[in-house]
């Protein structure tokens, strides 16, 4: 089979690695892809949003299936598009229809769906411009810090969580009628504020059945100790430790069943993967968002623990035959450390030429932002690479990705020397 991956980041470098493992797999192609992906893949320049150019890629290339990395394609309609179209319409895309993205693309539809269902997670209410003033009297009722949402997508940055009250009436203003964060806030979710450890669980589903991937934990803030701005995603661990048995049985019954079953009841026909991040509130699972994907960078230790061929879990999910098919997982810890260029999340130079990657071989180097210049490797991106790595325990997995990255070098590379400090 020719299989045509969408995205351009780590975690796309991720599938592609796994994928061109199939004996199924023929060809792969990366739209746009990076210079990671060209390696071991075909890139088409062409972004996961132009709908008709990624028909002529399919048509031109052959392609037998097409896989999403990210969310924008499929809360734009990328699968609709392909089955509202005869010469696309029988070849399987892995990843929802507008219809089940709407889970990631508005927080007060995903927040709906969760309580309708009975699935645990933080009380809300939603609120408009038109009831702006009500939204003020609701935050009146709640205990600090406060937790406001802007509906729709906002390039991870719609979350705002606040101490004082004074402020979050004001922040509540901003997005509702001064539209900080444009359309996407003219809805905003105001809900409870839950303490706890936070982790995420995959699910890979054909929307009858399903199977549960590992568990991830990342660090998404820039700094040390989890300090300092919210990024993409600083580093990644999988397994979670303390996602034990009892926990994870937890998460099966109260959230992975009822959302597989309500997104059955609600007639929307999900095909692809759920992205459940959650919050462990003394051992109880609540559900703090959906995704319609899979994260970046937790797909850099998610997928290198899978054993299974990833097309044969990929042929259950569009032949509704996953219950079929053999799946199974490392016990080994993977470990993923990105390297950022400096500066970001704020502003970055790009441009950078990378330097000691190539002979790495105890850790799996995935591409992100790179791309080739030339006879090298440039950075194109914040997030430029992630250095994944097993071991029998998080120390010994993390000690070989910081052992290589040692040898890698850009101008003003950064990250993280902490990460899963606080699982060790
Ligand atoms: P989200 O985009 O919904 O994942 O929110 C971004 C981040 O805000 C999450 O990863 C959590 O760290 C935090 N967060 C969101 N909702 C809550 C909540 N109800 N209670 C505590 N923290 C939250
Ligand atoms: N690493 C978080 C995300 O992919 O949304």
């Amino acid at each position: 089979m020719n299989i045509l991956i969408l995205g351009s980041g780590g975690r796309e470098h991720a599938f592609t690695h796994k994928l061109v493992q199939s004996t199924k797999v023929n060809q792969v192609f990366v739209a746009p892809g990076n210079a990671g992906t060209n390696k071991i893949a075909t890139n088409i320049p062409i972004n996961p949003t132009d709908f008709s150019a990624i028909k002529s890629a399919v048509i031109n290339q052959n392609i037998n299936m097409v896989v999403v990395g990210p969310e924008a394609p499929l809360v734009e309609g990328v699968h609709d598009f392909f089955l509202n179209d005869e010469d696309l319409k029988l070849i399987p895309v892995i990843g929802p229809k507008k219809d089940g993205a709407l889970l990631e693309g508005s927080k007060d539809f995903s927040k709906e769906f969760m309580i309708k269902h009975g699935i645990p997670t933080a009380q809300y209410k939603s609120f408009t411009n038109q009831t702006l003033a009500a939204g003020k009297s609701f935050l009146e009722t709640l205990n600090p810090p406060y937790v406001l949402k802007a509906d729709g997508l906002a390039a991870g940055k719609g979350v705002l969580i606040l101490d004082s009250l004074q402020e979050a009436k004001s922040e509540l203003e901003e997005m509702l009628s001064n539209q900080k964060f444009g359309a996407a806030s003219s809805t905003v979710v105001i809900e409870e504020f839950l303490k706890g450890i936070e982790l995420s669980v995959f699910v890979l589903t054909d929307g009858k059945n399903y199977k549960i991937l590992p568990s991830a934990k990342d660090y998404k803030r820039i700094g040390e100790g989890d300090k300092g701005l919210n990024t993409g995603g600083m580093g990644a661990i999988s397994p979670v430790p303390f996602a034990d048995e009892d926990f994870l049985s937890k998460v099966e019954e109260r959230v992975v069943k009822p959302t597989v079953i309500g997104l059955q009841k609600d007639n929307i026909d999900y095909r692809g993967f759920i992205f459940i991040g959650l919050m462990n509130v003394n051992g109880d699972p609540f559900v703090i968002e959906y995704n319609v994907r899979m994260g970046d960078p937790e797909t850099e230790v998610v997928l290198p623990r899978i054993e299974s061929d990833l097309l044969d879990l990929f042929e259950g999910v569009a032949n509704q035959t996953l219950n079929e098919k053999e799946f199974s997982v490392t016990q080994q810890t993977a470990t993923t450390v990105m390297l950022v260029s400096g500066g970001y999340p704020e502003s970055y130079e790009k441009g950078k030429e990378i330097s000691g990657f190539e002979n790495i071989e105890s850790s799996i180097v995935f591409h992100a932002g790179t791309k080739a210049e030339n006879d090298s490797v440039v950075t194109s991106g914040g997030r430029v690479m992630a250095i994944t790595s097993f071991g029998n325990s998080i120390e010994e997995a993390l000690s070989k990705s910081y052992e290589n990255i040692e040898k890698i070098h850009f101008e003003k590379m950064n990250y993280r020397k902490d990460i899963g400090f606080d699982l060790v």
